[in-house]
């Protein structure tokens, strides 16, 4: 396969730089009624690299206007984040909003990851690192272990609390979160480790070490999301899980969940409560390509789709947020039909944006669609399974034991991002290089004891300029 990018194969309603790299999405927030949203950054090359913040707006969750990069490494030799400003929240405090991050100092074993902030304008534009940066200076003298990162901050009665990434080191390697208190979200007080697991469990591999830790509140419990990472694997394992339970007295305590989505392209994510109190959740959509592909990508990564997170009979479940229905351009390219047997939707076509919605109800068989050259979902109620192939990959996640009564799936794809949601079962993420969907057809094959209705595909709109 030759691999060749052009411009099909660039996102349009997916956040992206406005040119090169874009990784973690960080600091998700609701102010005055506008969402900001940053991302780790670096604006010189199509590659990892000092990272800065970047930082876009919406009030809408579906168009969004870009703003100069926020948090930029250094100028200062002697700076706290002279190599990095990694990843971290934001947060309203005294009524001013405030950049929690991770300052970087050196690389590979010498590195100092400590915690900064700064402080921003009302439009949240303009933003002032803290003179008496870093606040945390580096891992506290027990561990031992350089991860040190990605401030999560909370506030409760009893004063702020904040949450970092982590990692035992030794033999028996594995994540861990640590917390500090802090009765003015300046100066901090370390208070041990928050929580840990071992590596692997239930048959789930957690890595050797945890990065962005987020707490998500729900009436029914606390969920502890965290970004599983083993740089040293053989396949580098990078994959996002949460845990289940409750939060008290500087602790959590709870049961794995499982992972937020079964692809293998969505990471590292961040999430906020806007004011209408839902909880929304962004992931980083990484790119799968060897370097001298990447490297001819103008803009390379991006962030996934905004999804609506809640807890449900103790499982964390996502949907796109409601508001991307409006990325729909004019009437439906093919649809609304229910599948019989085989229905061809879409003949070879050149959109590379697309939605393909359905309804599907059923207690046994499959439904599969076909979106082009090696590019295929299905719903498996024989086998449990939600499935996404790829031509580089098989990704699936599993799906309630229970019949299927309506669960709306929403296929979305946008030039090599392919992100699939089948509504509180499960979603799936992945890259599909060269883009397939660009080419169709599009078909859809429903077994006799499953039906896909209202299957619907759709023309959807750019969101960036
Ligand atoms: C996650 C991560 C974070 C870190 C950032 C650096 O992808 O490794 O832990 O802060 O990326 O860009």
């Amino acid at each position: 396969m030759s691999l060749a990018p052009d411009d099909t194969w660039l996102p349009r309603y997916h956040v992206t730089a406005d040119r090169n790299w874009l990784n973690d999405p960080n600091g998700p927030i609701h102010v005055d009624g506008r969402y900001h949203l940053f991302f780790q950054a670096n604006p010189a090359a199509p590659e990892w690299g000092p990272p800065h913040w970047g930082h876009v707006s919406s009030t809408d969750l579906v168009t969004w206007t870009r703003h100069p990069v926020a948090l930029a490494p250094g100028p200062d030799p002697d700076a706290p984040d002279r190599d990095g400003c990694w990843s971290g929240c934001a947060r309203i405090v005294d009524g001013r909003p405030t950049i929690y991050y991770t300052g970087v100092v050196g690389d590979g074993d010498e590195r100092v990851e400590s915690i900064c902030r700064a402080v921003g304008s009302a439009d949240l534009k303009e933003w002032t690192k803290d003179p008496d940066n870093p606040l945390v200076a580096g891992p506290p003298a027990p561990l031992g272990s350089g991860y040190h990162r990605d401030p999560f901050l909370w506030r409760d009665d009893d004063g702020w609390h904040l949450l970092l990434g982590s990692g035992t080191i030794g033999p028996d390697r594995h994540g861990t979160v640590l917390v500090y208190h802090s009765p003015d979200a300046r100066s901090w007080t370390y208070g041990g480790v928050f929580f840990e697991a071992p590596r692997h469990l239930d048959g789930t591999d957690l890595g050797e070490h945890w990065e962005c830790p987020q707490l998500l509140r729900f009436d029914d419990g606390d969920v502890l999301v965290l970004s599983a990472q083993d740089p040293h694997a053989p396949h580098p394992l990078m994959h996002a899980v949460y845990f289940v339970g409750k939060a008290a007295e500087g602790r959590f305590d709870g049961q794995l969940g499982g992972r937020l989505d079964g692809g293998d392209a969505w990471y590292a994510p961040a999430a906020t409560v806007d004011a209408g109190g839902r909880t929304l959740i962004w992931g980083w959509i990484q790119e799968h390509l060897p370097p001298e592909t990447q490297r001819r990508l103008p803009r390379v990564g991006a962030l996934s789709l905004p999804r609506v997170a809640t807890l449900t009979d103790g499982a964390l479940t996502t949907v796109p947020a409601p508001e991307l229905d409006r990325l729909r351009t004019g009437p439906p390219l093919a649809g609304p039909v229910t599948v019989h047997g085989h229905s061809h939707l879409l003949p070879a076509h050149d959109h590379g944006q697309l939605e393909v919605t359905a309804r599907i109800s059923g207690e046994a068989g499959t439904a599969r669609w076909e979106l082009g050259p090696g590019l295929a979902v299905a719903v498996d109620l024989d086998r449990h399974r939600f499935t996404l192939t790829t031509p580089h990959g098989h990704h699936h996640a599993g799906i309630g034991h229970r019949p299927l009564t309506e669960a709306e799936l929403r296929i979305f794809l946008d030039g090599t991002i392919c992100e699939v949601h089948l509504a509180d079962q499960a979603s799936l993420t992945a890259r599909c290089y060269p883009p397939s969907a660009g080419r169709g057809p599009i078909t859809a094959l429903a077994g006799p004891a499953v039906e896909a209705a209202a299957c619907t595909v759709w023309r959807l709109a750019g969101a960036l300029p």
